[in-house]
């Protein structure tokens, strides 16, 4: 068993930043960071194009800026939180250029600003095309000075600790389900260990791998947002998975490269099999419309034309230019052997966000007491219908520092509670058929990819249901008789994050944002989170 104040699940910029907070504020108490993989290895750490915020004031200000994300959004944005977020968010930036992140200057030393879809200025602080990996190390060199905080590295978080556990039935009406801690894997012994924490923060990041193709890293399982809808704690706006429109086109290759938006901010443009360029026949903001219309444009022309991906072309930019800002994209081409300045790029959309998840409060408390969360796994209201690029690290930066707030009150006021059991393993076995955990991942995901994509319809979301009630019900079976596996929770977690979609999108009679039926091509004109 261990024991520590304040227990964190997740090391990207979510978990790091609010580990950091709490420990400097409290020397004295203890910070447990727990990572299921390598301690980098997060969404975070893959993040190009960079994070939003309002730093130059002669073009730009927080008006345009919470217009832009109120407009991505699609009107179900909470307006409270974008006003929060983007007017809280410079300062947040500016904690972590103070714990050593560098961003892109020009020789006068003013920021380089990059521009993406659905931004009306110039506002994207960015280090080169690798602008997650440099802030997720800045974090981990600054994590590491701080005495207090221990990183447990493969540990798998398998379930929150509530009354549950205390033999009380818990149920969606429990009116104060409470979180004592988790239980976790330690990967190292294989031994499942109890955690019990005063305060538990999940920071757990996104679940794109529920799609076969994803830009998101094999850790995104949506695990936190699968461990509270099974606590019985609410998550809200799942059908909203966000396709980044320019993943690189490459078959069998996953994850899929991201080719940042950065580079139709530079003024790259999207062409079709024909080589049109055809986003104006769509929107006229063209190839710097918001993600959802850019996704869908490129689906339409994909399969209007049966092809798997469109093309980037960058024939026309500055190959110095082009080199200085995306080294790390230009290298990839290279080593593809595409040379960006006489080949167009192949590019496909591909899963990237999820904007629904763990429904939280403008302090990032959750529906379950003590138990709180921020970053990618939640949803805070600032997204509504569909993302506004590099709003999402501006997102975790904010809410962790809420949440941290907030946490802080109130940890003394919390005693541990002692009478926890410990997991029971009693009739399970070691498992000799991994075929059946890496056959329900593939059909899960294909599932997903063909009738739960960017266009959906009726009949295929009711396929999607039927075949996911019959992996559900294989998962359990198979998690009540085996030995507990990450590979195994992931998939039970991914099932339930595929549920959880599958059910919003069925209950959500209209299309908006990045929800797109064509059964019901029309706005409702009522406005409505779905929550489970
Ligand atoms: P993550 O960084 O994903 O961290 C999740 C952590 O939780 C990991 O440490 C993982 O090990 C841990 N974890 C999960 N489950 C468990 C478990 N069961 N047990 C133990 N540990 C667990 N956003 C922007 O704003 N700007 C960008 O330019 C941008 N570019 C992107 C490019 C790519 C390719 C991708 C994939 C995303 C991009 N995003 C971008 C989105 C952004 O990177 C993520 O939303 C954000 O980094 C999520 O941070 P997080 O801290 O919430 O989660
Ligand atoms: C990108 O660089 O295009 C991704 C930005 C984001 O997902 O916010």
């Amino acid at each position: 068993m261990k024991q520590t104040d304040f227990l964190v699940i997740g090391s990207g910029i979510a978990g790091l930043s609010y580990a950091l907070k709490v420990a400097q504020h409290y020397p004295d108490k203890r910070v447990l960071v727990i990572t299921k993989t390598r301690i980098d290895e997060t969404n975070t750490k893959y993040a190009q194009g960079g994070i939003a915020g309002v730093t130059d004031f002669e073009h730009d200000s927080y008006d345009k800026h919470i217009q832009d994300t109120l407009i991505a959004g699609d009107g179900l944005c909470n307006p409270h939180t974008v006003e929060i977020v983007v007017t809280e968010g410079p300062e947040r930036i500016k904690e972590i250029i103070e714990w050593g992140t560098r961003f892109d200057k020009d020789a006068e030393g003013d920021f380089k600003l990059g521009k993406e879809g659905g931004h009306s200025e110039f506002r994207i602080l960015h280090h080169k095309d690798v602008t997650g990996k440099e802030i997720e190390r800045a974090l981990l060199d600054t994590v590491g000075k701080q005495k207090n905080i221990e990183i447990n590295k493969h540990w798998f978080v398998l379930d929150l600790i509530t009354q549950h556990h205390l033999g009380y039935l818990v149920t969606k009406s429990t009116p104060d389900i409470e979180c004592y801690g988790v239980y976790a894997l330690d990967q190292h012994t294989n031994k499942i260990v109890k955690i019990l924490s005063k305060i538990t923060l999940l920071a757990t990041g996104g679940n794109g791998q529920a799609y076969r193709t994803t830009t998101n890293p094999t850790i995104a399982t949506g695990d936190g947002v699968a461990m509270v809808y099974r606590a019985k704690g609410r998550i809200e706006n799942m059908e909203f998975i966000q396709f980044h429109p320019t993943a690189l086109y490459e078959p069998g290759v996953s994850p899929s490269f991201l080719i940042t938006e950065a580079v139709r901010g530079d003024g790259g443009i999207l062409r079709n099999n024909k080589g049109e360029a055809f986003m104006e026949k769509y929107d006229e903001r063209k190839d710097l419309a918001p993600r959802d219309i850019v996704a869908r444009a490129i689906d339409s022309e994909m399969k209007r034309a049966g092809t798997e991906h469109v093309w980037l072309d960058c024939r026309h930019m500055d190959k110095t230019k082009f080199v200085e800002h995306f080294p790390n994209i230009y290298e990839k081409c290279r080593s593809i052997g595409i040379d960006i300045s006489t080949q167009f790029i192949p590019v496909a959309p591909a899963a990237h966000y999820s904007c629904g998840g763990i429904k939280v409060d403008e302090w990032g408390h959750t529906s379950i007491t003590h138990l709180y969360a921020c970053g990618e796994c939640s949803s805070t209201g600032l997204h509504g219908a569909n993302r506004l690029a590099s709003n999402s690290l501006l997102e975790a930066l904010v809410f962790s520092h809420r949440c941290y707030l907030d946490s802080v009150q109130k940890v003394d006021r919390i005693v541990f509670q002692q009478d926890i059991p410990d997991w029971n393993a009693e009739g399970t076995t070691e498992p000799d058929e991994m075929i059946l955990i890496t056959q329900s991942l593939k059909e899960l995901q294909l599932l997903m990819s063909d009738y739960v994509g960017i266009v959906r319809t009726h009949t295929r979301l009711q396929r999607a249901s039927k075949r996911l009630d019959l992996l559900h019900e294989e998962i359990e079976s198979l998690y009540e008789t085996t030995a507990v596996s990450p590979q195994l929770c992931e998939v039970r977690n991914l099932i339930t994050v595929g549920y959880l979609i599958v059910k919003e999108a069925q209950f959500r009679k209209e299309s908006r944002g990045l929800h797109y039926n064509t059964d019901y091509p029309q706005k409702s004109i009522i406005l409505q989170n779905i929550v489970l």
